[in-house]
């Protein structure tokens, strides 16, 4: 596996497999991975020639209460979990890189962005759109691979890549969960023993709504209400929404007639975790 740190590196790396005809997959990450990381690399290995991971820590979608100096980075840790699941390229680019003096241009997913955790984290889906659209154009991939535990994300990226033309394949890859149910972040490793165990409010919530779903509840503002409370009777969750909201647009829905996605967000001490489930009727979009 290749490190390279300059933009001009990363596409001479990728030039060379493209003119030996191979499929470019890339897996756009900020590190500290773990086991949804290594899914992502996983899949990409399995449906491509050439496989790119970038590694940075977007200084743009942090915004300034939020845990930029405190985000986990271990590179060498990264490196070596990348190159055991055959990772080609591991591009590290640090700030100057990517954002040189006098950087100007931002990429800014209107509507979609407004929902969720766009309200309490205003500047993050502008500061991803960015990065990724940026990202798109050093490596040009083929495909490129993203969790729907960032389910918000994943259908901002696919909006800007749909509506700027670009030439990409958007993958995306179910949640990873731990063994009790906790869906696997890089944030999780900032929970105290206790706030661990209390953060699998969030996953049996959604279950316990999965189940209200299968029994044939449609009503989403009951469903989300339930949800709510179950979470509020978690003495150390503070809840910062549960909402039923329609899987493309992410606007808020009363009744599921289309494929739903429910999603909560809450803190737990200093800690921000997000979790989600698609309520299908039908595919989402
Ligand atoms: O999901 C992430 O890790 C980041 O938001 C991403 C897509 C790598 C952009 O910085």
């Amino acid at each position: 596996m290749k490190r390279v740190t300059s933009i001009a590196e990363a596409r001479a790396a990728v030039a060379q497999s493209r003119a030996d005809g191979r499929l470019v997959g890339l897996v756009p990450t900020m590190g500290a991975f773990h086991e949804g990381h290594l899914s992502l690399m996983r899949r990409a290995r399995a449906d491509c020639g050439h496989v790119a991971v970038s590694l940075f820590v977007n200084p743009i979608q942090f915004g300034p209460q939020e845990d930029l100096t405190r985000y986990p980075r271990d590179p060498d840790r990264d490196a070596m979990l990348a190159h055991e699941v055959g990772v080609d390229l591991l591009f590290e680019p640090g700030v100057d890189e990517m954002y040189p003096t006098g950087f100007a241009t931002f990429v800014e997913v209107e509507r979609l962005s407004g929902h969720l955790c766009g309200r309490s984290r205003p500047g993050h889906f502008r500061g991803v759109a960015t990065v990724v659209t940026k990202l798109f154009s050093i490596i040009a991939p083929d495909r490129a691979y993203f969790g729907r535990k960032d389910y918000q994300q994943l259908r901002i990226i696919e909006r800007l890549t749909s509506d700027l033309s670009l030439p990409v394949v958007v993958v995306s890859m179910p949640i990873v969960r731990e063994a009790d149910g906790v869906a696997m972040s890089s944030r999780n490793r900032y929970l105290s023993p206790e706030e661990r165990v209390a953060a699998r409010v969030l996953h049996e919530s959604l279950s316990a709504a999965n189940a209200e779903f299968a029994r044939g509840e449609r009503d989403g503002r009951a469903i989300a209400g339930r949800t709510e409370a179950r979470i509020r009777a978690e003495p150390r969750a503070r809840l910062e929404y549960a909402e039923v909201v329609d899987a493309g647009t992410l606007e808020p829905i009363a009744e599921i007639r289309q494929a739903a996605l429910l999603a909560v967000a809450a803190h737990f001490g200093t800690t921000r975790l997000i979790d989600s489930t698609l309520l299908g009727v039908g595919e989402p979009p």
